[in-house]
């Protein structure tokens, strides 16, 4: 029996952003107006770029512990504590927080591109003028739920976090979305799902880009290895009979994408791939890898 083939999953070019640089542990990147610094522990080998190129960023992340850190902008650049990223109609406010991150995973952009794909293989199979729903879990700050739904999807949004739902409304109101475009909540992922599968819900695909670690909106505990086969059985349940997709992403987790594909085969007959979500340095040469992640789908 052949092997399946992991892979790097094709990053589509980004309106406002694009990594410049990686090495000695950091990525240096642009984000908007803005050219930012900060670690990234995969980054293991040399930069390519001079050294005073990375000093000249203007907002640099620099550790104070193993958790945190603080950002300092570059003497005399005065850098706004946020400001508006365009990635075709959508909008999203990028904010530099204490754990580095800043409000936007742009790796994610591969899955962004193929969710659109996907509903519009699913309106063209099923003929329906409906939205097709879907529903994103773990959806953090919004961005595939702002994208999906100006690809046509009826979006329900689920995360645990209030500050991260008020972020994803933010971006939603940026993006020029009407407030009732897409069905917000907050809850635990596993308690919510369990609930849809009660009320014989369904949806024409899924995304999940869980954490290692996580807390529910009740403090129920979250952890990747233990708990995403129990998810993903709960997923089958709740997806429409017709053509249907599921993509499951995760980044910093012990596990493999032979994992992703032995996981999500438990879905049924279907397509399936896996491999790394990765970002291309913005001269070609190397790609900074990004996550794992697998792609599910029934024609
Ligand atoms: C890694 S982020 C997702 C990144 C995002 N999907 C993106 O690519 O832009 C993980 C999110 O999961 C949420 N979360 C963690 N545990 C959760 C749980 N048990 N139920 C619901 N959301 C949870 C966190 O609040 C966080 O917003």
């Amino acid at each position: 029996m052949e092997p399946p083939r992991p892979r790097v999953f094709p990053h589509p070019p980004l309106d406002g952003y694009a990594l410049l640089d990686s090495g000695h542990g950091e990525k240096l990147e642009r984000v908007g107006p803005w050219v930012l610094r900060r670690p990234d522990p995969q980054a293991m080998w040399s930069p390519g770029r001079s050294a005073a190129e990375w000093d000249a960023a203007d907002l640099i992340f620099e550790r104070t512990s193993d958790r945190g850190g603080d950002w300092r902008a570059r003497g005399g650049v005065r850098v706004p504590a946020s400001w508006e990223l365009p990635e075709g109609d959508a909008r999203f406010v990028i904010r530099p927080t204490p754990f580095k991150h800043i409000g936007l995973f742009p790796e994610q952009a591969s899955n962004w591109a193929w969710t659109a794909e996907r509903l519009e293989a699913h309106r063209a199979a099923t003929g329906q003028d409906e939205r097709p729903a879907l529903l994103n879990l773990f959806a953090y700050t919004g961005a595939a739920t702002v994208l999906a739904t100006q690809a046509g999807a009826f979006v329900t949004h689920v995360d645990s976090s209030r500050p991260a739902l008020r972020w994803a409304r933010e971006n939603a109101d940026r993006s020029g979305l009407h407030p009732d475009a897409v069905r917000w909540i907050e809850d635990d992922v596993p308690r919510f799902i369990a609930r849809e599968r009660r009320r014989g819900k369904r949806y024409a695909g899924i995304l999940l880009d869980p954490p290692p670690y996580g807390r529910g909106a009740r403090n129920e505990k979250w952890e990747f290895e233990s708990d995403i086969a129990g998810l993903i059985e709960s997923c089958r349940d709740v997806l429409h009979d017709g053509p249907t997709f599921v993509v499951l992403s995760c980044y910093a987790v012990g596990t493999s994408p032979l994992a992703f594909l032995n996981l999500l085969s438990e879905l049924g007959d279907g397509e399936l791939e896996a491999g790394e979500l990765a970002l291309p340095e913005e001269d070609g040469t190397r790609w900074l890898p990004a996550g794992l992640c697998g792609r599910w789908w029934r024609a």
